[in-house]
């Protein structure tokens, strides 16, 4: 059996924080940054990346990038948290949330079909867990309509679906570095895009539009401090450079508790789909328990955090800032999915014990868990 790649020392992590942190007050600000969004690019091959301060802002920047703005709808699939829906609100525009098909996590597009109207602009798919859904469904979808495609890749750095790496199958793909992430800066994010106006509008909205030299042109539009500090772009560059191990010990943790579980009662594993290529975000198990999302809260308070049973997941439609305006039926397959997966939360630190206490955890629950 592999064992966990091992944790690097404070000081590889630390040292370029240092060196940012040396070189502040800095007027202009983003040497960090800049060479951050260098190695992005060299990895991502013909994109260009946009460092920003964190998933949401990536998102909000994309989307104001891509035109999106007051009486527009945008189609956001209720599989997601409220960070893929806010920026949409933010600029004036209506998110209309689409179901999930519980076999596959993948948007229903018979469903988003029927939600488009002469105001839709553009369709946030979310790569939830680092599932990816099917591209070229995706793809028939936006392309028919003329919609701009926006992926919500916050979970999904290091995940592919047909050979085509998440991020990189719409017009901008925005990515989270929040702790927690496998690519992780604290607080943090990015966008890639191929389109090179794209990102100028994103580099322009992340800083005020204050576009660079200071002073150089007025600021034709208002926008937000954006910015990905200084010492946090040192840390994500330490972190990208170190991606490979990174993904590894995900992988090697998550199959950890996997193998462990098998043979648990009222557990199956979900697995990707035969193209895709799963970064292994988080354990992913459908619980065929009697009422399954209580069980995760009971995991929660047994100290095995999940996304339902800690963070209280709910589809997005069902939370109270959309409930007042949404006029459309429940988004039905979203819940099924939330009520009954079980969706581990993993960090970088968790180590065997840590992994084999939660496997223990939840077989002994599950075996004892009654109707
Ligand atoms: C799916 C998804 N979208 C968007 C976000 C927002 O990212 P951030 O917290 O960096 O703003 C997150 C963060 O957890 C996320 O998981």
């Amino acid at each position: 059996m592999t064992g966990l790649s091992p944790l690097p020392s404070d000081e590889a992590l630390g040292g370029g924080m240092l060196a940012a942190l040396a070189g502040m007050p800095d007027p202009v600000g983003n040497a960090f940054a800049d060479r951050f969004e260098q190695d992005l690019a060299a990895r991502f091959t013909g994109r260009a990346a946009v460092a920003v301060s964190s998933g949401t802002t990536a998102l909000h920047a994309a989307l104001s990038a891509v035109g999106v703005g007051p009486g527009d709808e945008v189609l956001v699939p209720a599989l997601t948290v409220v960070m893929t829906a806010a920026p949409v609100v933010q600029l004036g525009a209506t998110p209309v949330f689409v179901d999930s098909d519980p076999d596959t996590l993948d948007v229903d597009y018979a469903d988003a079909a029927a939600k488009v109207t002469a105001r839709t602009k553009a369709i946030v798919p979310v790569h939830l867990w680092g599932r990816m859904g099917d591209l070229y469904g995706l793809r028939a979808f936006a392309d028919g309509r003329g919609l701009a495609v926006v992926e919500d890749a916050a979970q999904a750095m290091g995940s592919s679906r047909a050979g085509v790496p998440a991020g990189t199958a719409g017009t901008a793909g925005c990515f989270s570095m929040k702790d927690g992430k496998i690519l992780w800066s604290g607080e943090g994010g990015f966008l890639l895009t191929t389109d090179p106006a794209l990102a100028a509008h994103a580099r322009a909205f992340r800083s005020h539009w204050l576009t660079p030299p200071p002073g150089s042109r007025p600021q034709e539009q208002l926008a937000v401090n954006g910015r990905l500090a200084e010492p946090l772009a040192a840390l994500a560059q330490a972190n990208l450079r170190r991606f490979p191990s990174l993904l590894e010990r995900r992988r090697t943790q998550t199959e950890r508790v996997l193998r462990a579980l098998a043979g648990a009662r009222g557990l199956t594993p979900l697995r990707p789909a035969a193209d895709e290529e799963w970064n292994h975000y988080a354990p992913l198990l459908r619980i065929s328990l009697p009422r399954p999302r209580a069980f995760a809260e009971h995991l929660a308070h047994q100290g095995v955090p999940s996304s339902t049973g800690s963070f209280r997941l709910i589809p997005c439609d069902t939370r109270p800032p959309f409930t007042a305006t949404t006029q459309a039926a429940p988004c039905r397959g979203a819940a099924e999915i939330l009520d009954r997966t079980l969706a581990l939360v993993l960090t970088e630190r968790d180590d065997e014990a840590v992994l084999d206490r939660y496997a223990a955890a939840i077989t002994r629950e599950a075996a004892s868990w009654g109707a």
